[in-house]
């Protein structure tokens, strides 16, 4: 018979919610730019859909952004924005903890701890810093130590299931190292945690084809303008085929992909099925997936207009988020002080 200890700490969730444990899930957005919808389909949506299953953490990564965002006003905005976005989509506080970053501020010691046992290696394998030092832009200290903070970030709270899009795998696998090597080090202390990545949703296309991301100037804002909106959306780049050609490779178009995710799935079939038979032209493809895009965030963009009205509210959400939070943080934090012999 396992110990209560090893349960906790070491079986994988089906186990656990076998067992009756809550779920606990967690995962948090930095507050670095204009949310698109390569963050809602791959990141927002899933976690807002499951904090129905569980014990949902939720947070804006603030002191995340530091690595690459050097406006302390900026910050401010952006923290605000994300706040309003993620309550405007659906996130209920009364059912999820929501809160910011740096408000628990455990967090950054027990990055101290976990750094101490994770390899350079394991960092130096990251292809997040990687990839923006090959794009020129300088290296600091905290980007490259970015995942061991994330580590700090899903551990403190005994998080089971980590909702992100592809791009955040590798840091979640890093986080499993990381607690197990502590766990091996110290003695049982972390739960390791698991990704949940949804195939479908994995890598949102950008108005290029490339992966949609604020860093790639390819995105579709989830809360804007509609004028400039509709603009960027009419400005995809498609083939110059007539639009009486048909086109067997209908499935493959950019507009169709993301059509996909915005609009139902009668009408997104029925105008791919139009476009391979030949007929619709690409323009009138564009103008159905603004209309479409724009259709599906009506209530949200309604909502965030509210939200935006009452900023006390949005704030004391944060606050009343980040007291829960910071709660199990520092259990979780006392209990590896412990294991490592600092208490
Ligand atoms: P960006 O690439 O725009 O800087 P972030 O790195 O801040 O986005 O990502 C925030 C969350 O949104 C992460 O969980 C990430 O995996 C997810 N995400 C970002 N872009 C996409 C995309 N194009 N498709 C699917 N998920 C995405
Ligand atoms: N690195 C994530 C991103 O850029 C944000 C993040 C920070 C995060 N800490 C986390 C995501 C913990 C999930 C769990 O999107």
């Amino acid at each position: 018979m396992l110990s209560f200890r090893t349960r906790v700490f070491l079986l994988p969730c089906f186990v656990c919610s076998l067992l009756l444990f809550p779920m606990r899930i967690l995962s948090g957005i930095q507050p670095s730019g204009t949310l698109h919808l390569g963050n809602y389909f791959g990141m927002m949506r899933p976690a807002i859909e499951l904090q129905n299953q569980g014990e949902a953490f939720y947070f804006i990564a603030d002191y995340h952004s530091m690595t690459s965002l050097f406006d302390a006003a900026q910050r401010r905005k952006n923290t605000l924005d994300v706040a309003l976005d993620f309550l405007a989509c659906g996130l209920d506080p009364k059912k999820s903890v929501f809160f910011r970053q740096s408000d628990v501020p455990e967090v950054t010691e027990l990055a101290w701890l976990l750094s101490t046992v994770t390899p350079m290696g394991l960092l130096e394998r990251c292809h997040s810093f990687k990839d923006k030092s090959a794009k020129g832009i300088p290296i600091n200290h905290g980007l490259f130590a970015y995942p061991v903070l994330m580590a700090a970030d899903i551990l403190i709270y005994d998080s089971n299931l980590v909702p992100v899009g592809q791009d955040q795998k590798q840091h979640v696998e890093v986080t499993r190292d990381v607690a197990i090597k502590f766990n091996e080090i110290y003695g049982p202390t972390f739960v390791v945690p698991e990704p949940r990545i949804r195939e479908e949703v994995a890598k949102v296309p950008g108005t290029d084809g490339e992966k949609m991301s604020k860093s790639y100037g390819n995105t579709i804002d989830l809360f804007g303008e509609e004028k400039a909106l509709r603009k960027k959306i009419m400005g995809i780049l498609m083939d110059s085929r007539t639009p009486a050609e048909p086109k067997p490779d209908a499935d493959k178009n950019l507009a169709v992909q993301l059509l996909r995710l915005v609009a139902p799935p009668a009408v997104a079939a029925e105008l791919e099925e139009r476009l391979r038979a030949g007929g619709l032209g690409y323009g009138d493809l564009k103008k159905a997936l603004f209309e479409n895009y724009w259709n599906t965030f009506a209530e949200a963009r309604t909502r965030r207009a509210g939200l935006a009205a009452n900023l006390d509210y949005v704030n004391q959400v944060l606050a009343d988020g980040a007291i829960r939070a910071r709660i199990l943080a520092q259990t979780v934090l006392k209990r590896a002080r412990k294991a490592a012999g600092l208490e």
